[in-house]
C-alpha cells in the first residue's frame, strides 16, 4: 500500500484528491490547520464521504510549522506528497500579502526541506497556477509552459517563488519534484467566495427568495475553468509519469465573468440586469485580464483530457445548490 501525504487535504482540490487515492488504494496522510470550529477541519472530506475512513489519517499542522511537517514525515515516510495548501484566494492576497507569501512561498520552502531530509526518495506534487503568467500572452491568446510569467497579484509572486525554489530543489539535489500550472477550476465543492461559486450560489438565493441582488466585481475578466475532479487526477498522473515535468493543465477554453452570469441565471430563469449589482470592493488593485491556456504537453505525454466542459460543471453546481438550499 502507498502512502500519500496531501497538505491542504480539506480544501477543494484536497477532498477530490483524497477521494481518488483512496478509490486507488493508498493510505492518506492529511494536514490540517486547528480551527475554531472543528467540524470546519473535515467538512469537505465528509461531503466527499472519506471522513471517517481506516486509511485516511488526519494530522494537525500548518505549512509555516516546520516542526510539524518534519514529525509527519517522519511518522509516514509517504511515497507521494501532494502540496495543495495555500492561502489561495487573489483578491485576499493583496490584504494579507505577508501571510500569503509566508504559507504559499516560504511553506513550499519549509516542506522542500523536510523532505530533502527525511524522504528525499519521495514524489512531490506543487501546485503551482495560471496566475504566475499574469497578463503575459502568447502571440496566438494562450499560456503554456514556456510563456514568460509576470505575476500581478501577491498570490501570484508567491506561487512564482514556490515554482522556482522547485525546480532549484529538483536540480540541485535530483528530487523528483512536478510542477502543475492549473488554470482555475471549480467544482460544487469550490468556496463560496470564488467567482463561479458565488454566482451560482447568488443566483439559488435569488430564485428562493433569500435575496434580491448579488454583488460582483469585473464581469470582464476571462478564464479558462475546468473541474477539480478532472485536474485532480492530472496531479496524480504527473507523479506516476517516468520523469518530473513542469506542465500546463487547462481546458483551452476561456469564457468571460459575465457570460458565466448569463449562463447560470438563464438556466434559472432570471434576468441578470435585475439582480447584478457591481461593486467596486470586489476590483482587484492589479487585475489578470485573460487565461486561457495550452495543455498539448500534458495531453500528449500523459494522455490527458477534461471530462467536464464549463457548462456541465455549471450545471452540477447549481443542482448542488439547489439540493442544499
Ligand atoms: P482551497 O479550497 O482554498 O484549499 C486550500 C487548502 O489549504 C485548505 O485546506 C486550507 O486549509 C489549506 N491551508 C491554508 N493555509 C494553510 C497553511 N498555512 N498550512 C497548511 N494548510 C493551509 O484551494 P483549492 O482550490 O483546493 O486549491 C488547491 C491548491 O491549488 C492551492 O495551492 C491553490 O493555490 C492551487 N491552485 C488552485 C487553483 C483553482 O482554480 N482551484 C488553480 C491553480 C492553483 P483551511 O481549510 O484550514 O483554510
Ligand atoms: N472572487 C471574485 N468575486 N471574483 C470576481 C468577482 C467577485 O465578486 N467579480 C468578478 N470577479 C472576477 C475576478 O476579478 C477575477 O478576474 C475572476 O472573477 C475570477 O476570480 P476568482 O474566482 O476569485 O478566481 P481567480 O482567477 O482570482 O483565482 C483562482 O484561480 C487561480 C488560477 O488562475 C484561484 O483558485 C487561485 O487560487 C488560482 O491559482
Amino acid at each position: 500500500m502507498k502512502t500519500a501525504f496531501i497538505t491542504g487535504i480539506n480544501g477543494q482540490d484536497g477532498s477530490y484528491l483524497a477521494e481518488l487515492l483512496l478509490s486507488k488504494g493508498y493510505r492518506v496522510v492529511g494536514l490540517v490547520r486547528r480551527l475554531s470550529v472543528p467540524e470546519s477541519q473535515t467538512s469537505r472530506l465528509e461531503e466527499a464521504g472519506v471522513y471517517p475512513h481506516d486509511n485516511l489519517c488526519l494530522e494537525y499542522g500548518d505549512l509555516t510549522d516546520q516542526s510539524s511537517l518534519f514529525r509527519i514525515l517522519n511518522k509516514y515516510k509517504p511515497e507521494e506528497i501532494y502540496n495543495l495548501g495555500a492561502q489561495s484566494h487573489v483578491r485576499v492576497s493583496f490584504d494579507a500579502p505577508q501571510f500569503t507569501t509566508d504559507v504559499v512561498a516560504m511553506g513550499t520552502l519549509n516542506l522542500l526541506e523536510a523532505i530533502k531530509e527525511v524522504c528525499p526518495d519521495s514524489r512531490m506534487y506543487q501546485a503551482g497556477s495560471s496566475e504566475m503568467f499574469g497578463n503575459s500572452i502568447d502571440k496566438d491568446g494562450f499560456q503554456r509552459e514556456t510563456t514568460p510569467m509576470r505575476p500581478v497579484s501577491p498570490y501570484g509572486c508567491a506561487k512564482v517563488y514556490a515554482h522556482n525554489i522547485c525546480i532549484n530543489y529538483r536540480h540541485s539535489y535530483g528530487m523528483f519534484i512536478s510542477n502543475g500550472i492549473l488554470f482555475n477550476h471549480e467544482s460544487p465543492r469550490r468556496g463560496g467566495s470564488f467567482v463561479t461559486n458565488k454566482i451560482v450560489r447568488g443566483a439559488v438565493n435569488i430564485v428562493t427568495g433569500k435575496s434580491n441582488t448579488l454583488a460582483l466585481g469585473n464581469l470582464n475578466a476571462a478564464r479558462d475553468w475546468g473541474h477539480s475532479k478532472d485536474y485532480v487526477e492530472a496531479m496524480w498522473m504527473m507523479l506516476q509519469h517516468d520523469h518530473p515535468l513542469d506542465v500546463v493543465c487547462a481546458t483551452g477554453k476561456s469564457h468571460t465573468v459575465g457570460e458565466v452570469v448569463d449562463y447560470v441565471f438563464k438556466k434559472l430563469d432570471l434576468c441578470p440586469d435585475q439582480h447584478i449589482v457591481v461593486d467596486p470592493k470586489y476590483f482587484r488593485p492589479e487585475e489578470l485580464d485573460c487565461l486561457r491556456g495550452d495543455s498539448t504537453l500534458l495531453r500528449e505525454t500523459l494522455g490527458w483530457s477534461p471530462t467536464y466542459t464549463l457548462h456541465t460543471m455549471l450545471d452540477e453546481m447549481i443542482r448542488a445548490a439547489q439540493e442544499k438550499s
